[in-house]
């Protein structure tokens, strides 16, 4: 390999020319994706697959397909890039300069490519960070336009990778509010599928960015080759799939170009967002496990650090509270043993106070006759009862009832011309202005500057972006879609870089904005306001394809009584647990049962929050639900059973493990028992070999409706 040019920066960083095959080399442990130079100075992708054990074969695959395809030249489906230069000619033709590789400072492999168009001199450099032990790929493009005028960008993808195999199979994740992530899975034909957003704000009330594509034949949990791909974008987003003429498939990814071709100044580059993907050879298991540990391990803000468990006051007070009722509510989340008291909407405006939903949103000031005493008696009285205080703010949005929109109507996104239309009687801050984005991050600086006891914040986000029209770009509307995103990152980087620790909820009427970005940012999310647990069962499974269950937020509620509370809380188990629900409303019993529940949460935390987690029954496949998480040194396990909607007289399996230890025994034990109850279950407190338990299993499943069970497995 000729090496062009050292640089010695404390870290390995060489300059390189392709080798003598040209061959570009981006491999974690189970993935190679190999680019080649091609003759004509143009960089080729010629494999995505399996790892390659034997270098000497790279010469003989094959040149493949232009790896960034533009618009203009040779190709005649979608391109990666389209620019339409400074004369108005719509070509680009890019040719390999340079590439360089890299240890980034988590430990990665970087690899950078500049590629550049010999004529307009625009420069592309494509990223691609590997994660060896995870097996994931982190790619995003960079452009810069080095014309002496603008150029105007109408397509500016992160990705675009090409499969070959023929078959594929897409799922995609697609819902609506309190029914989000629904999966669907369809084969691709020739011709075009278009997975897309245009929100801007909510992005992904319909859908988040993720998709899951399966080569060959639809993959199932433990076999199949199966690409996971996830974008980090806050905001509209698009992926492309598109089966050319000869069944070559192509996946492009990025910001939804849709509104939003931009302008691009001389000596300007745009850096555009991560693409996050893993290829398994061995089913979709194996892909969600490397997503969760490279997301604890690399992405999700805190990722390796515990969770609080909590009690909110939504689903019991809605706005109706006051601090008396607060501080009561504080003593039954220490009753409950949960860590933290989590106030939710309804505590500020004085002027409009924030009675409903109709007005006061955007005067963050406590409401007098509410709150006397301030936010102060609220985290005063918790730090008494020994918990923590956490806060609900919905900080980019405002009511048009509201002194903030009375004082900074230039500060909102609404026409100028027409009559204002509203998504929840609200409208979306422009955080495409500097002024509006220190207002933003002065909510949170002033909330906890004032109370610097808060511990925990649940940032809500319930309008995409209406009425388009930023008073701030005037004649650039076209970029507010992404500059309002931009703005949501400098306020929420701003946010992290002085309180580093701080916990925060991303909640957007559920999990209607949900990207791994924005995880960056957030240490959890809200799946849903959807609480029904046997709804909560399918969404949450959904989400656990991407997101490790630390991440995903499950509260126990009212809702869908027919299911009784153990079962309730035992979906909200698999997940970042949490209540939100009126002691009242439970019986003695009932209570009891949630405290012990808490405590076994806690003691399972190594294999809940940080293990494996293995869907042994999907809840797509039948009315059985089986989830198993293993703590990492496979000592302790848990498994999560669920009997929906089972028939009279059905016949079940026993259910096998997975992810233990072979060679081992385990003591089996059931948990989570009704106060004073005893398991009847015939595995219960017996011992077997991790073997047994993975090939033969445990007879678990029943014919009773919403039954559920919870095995703790320990190793002796
Ligand atoms: C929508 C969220 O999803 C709910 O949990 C709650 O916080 C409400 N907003 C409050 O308005």
């Amino acid at each position: 390999m000729r090496i062009h040019r050292i640089l010695a920066m404390g870290m390995f960083f060489i300059t390189l020319m392709a080798n003598a095959e040209n061959v570009i080399r981006v491999s974690t442990n189970q993935t190679d994706l190999v680019l080649k130079v091609a003759d004509d100075g143009r960089l080729y992708q010629s494999y995505l697959g399996e790892h390659l054990k034997y270098e000497a074969d790279l010469k003989h695959l094959p040149q493949g397909t232009e790896a960034f395809l533009t618009h203009g030249m040779e190709d005649y489906f979608e391109p990666a890039l389209d620019i339409r230069h400074a004369d108005h000619n719509a070509s680009t033709l890019l040719k390999y300069v340079k590439h360089e590789v890299s240890k980034t400072e988590d430990g990665a492999t970087q690899t950078t490519i500049l590629l550049e168009d010999p004529v307009y001199k625009t420069q592309v450099q494509l990223y691609y960070v590997a994660y060896a032990e995870e097996n994931i790929i982190k790619t995003w493009s960079e452009i810069a336009n080095m014309e002496k005028k603008a150029v105007n960008m109408a397509k500016y993808a992160s990705s675009m990778l090409h499969l070959t195999g023929g078959k594929y199979y897409l799922s995609e994740f697609s819902g609506d509010w309190a029914d989000e992530a629904h999966i669907t899975t369809t084969p691709l034909a020739f011709g075009k599928k278009v997975m897309d957003t245009k929100l801007g704000s909510r992005a992904n009330l319909f859908t988040p960015p993720m998709f899951i594509l399966s080569v060959g034949e639809p993959a199932t949990e433990e076999s199949g080759q199966v690409l996971f791909g996830q974008l980090g974008w806050t905001g509209n987003f698009r992926f492309t799939f598109e089966v050319d003429q000869k069944d070559g498939l192509r996946v492009i990814s990025g910001i939804n170009p849709y509104f939003s071709e931009y302008e691009l100044k001389s000596k300007e580059t745009f850096r555009t967002p991560e693409f996050f993907f893993t290829l398994s050879q061995n089913g979709l298991g194996q892909a969600s496990r490397d997503f969760h540990d490279w997301a604890r391990k690399y992405q999700l803000k805190d990722g390796q650090e515990d969770r609080l468990t909590l009690l909110n006051n939504w689903e019991s007070t809605f706005f109706d509270f006051n601090e008396e009722k607060l501080l009561g509510l504080m003593g039954e989340a220490v009753k409950l043993g949960v860590d933290m008291f989590l106030l939710d909407d309804g505590w500020f405006g004085n002027k409009y106070p924030r009675k409903d939903d109709h007005q006061g949103l955007g005067d963050w000031e406590e409401t007098a006759d509410k709150l006397p005493g301030k936010v102060t008696a609220l985290v005063e009285g918790a730090q008494k009862q020994g918990i923590k205080f956490g806060i609900w703010i919905e900080p980019e949005m405002v009511n048009p009832k509201s002194e903030l929109y009375e004082k900074h109507k230039d500060w909102v996104i609404t026409l100028p011309n027409r009559e204002e239309y509203y998504f929840r009687n609200q409208l979306v801050l422009d955080l495409s202005n500097p002024e509006v984005q220190d207002y933003v991050y002065g909510i949170v600086d002033n909330l906890m500057t004032k109370y610097p006891g808060i511990a925990f914040f649940k940032w809500d986000c319930n309008s995409p972006i209406t009425n388009i029209y930023s008073p701030y770009l005037k004649e650039k509307q076209q970029h507010l879609y992404v500059e309002h995103v931009r703005g949501l990152y400098n306020v929420l980087e701003r946010i992290k870089a002085k309180y580093p620790k701080l916990p925060m909820m991303l909640c957007s009427g559920g999990s209607g904005r949900i990207d791994y970005k924005a995880l960056s940012y957030f240490t959890e999310f809200w799946a849903s306001d959807n609480t029904d647990p046997l709804e909560r069962l399918f969404i949450q499974h959904a989400y656990s394809y991407f997101y490790p269950a630390k991440s995903i937020c499950c509260h126990v509620t009212s809702w869908n009584r027919n299911a009784n509370i153990k079962f309730r809380v035992e979906v909200a188990m698999m997940g970042k647990l949490g209540f939100d629900i009126k002691r009242a409303d439970m019986t003695e019993d009932e209570a009891q049962y949630c405290h012990d529940a808490v405590v076994n949460y806690k003691r399972l935390r190594p294999c809940i929050m940080e293990g494996d987690m293995y869907h042994l029954y999907s809840p797509y496949e039948g009315p059985h639900v089986v989830n198993q998480f293993v703590d990492k040194e496979k000592k302790q396990s848990v498994m999560f059973t669920f009997n929906t909607n089972p028939r009279y007289g059905e016949r079940n399996a026993p259910v096998k493990l997975r992810g233990l230890d072979a060679d081992r025994m385990y003591r089996v034990r059931e948990i989570n028992l009704w106060p004073g109850a005893s398991s009847w279950l015939g595995c219960n407190d017996k011992t077997y070999s991790g073997q047994y338990l993975m090939s033969v299993g445990l007879d678990v499943l029943t014919t009773h409706k919403l039954l559920s069970h919870v095995l703790e497995i320990t190793a002796e």
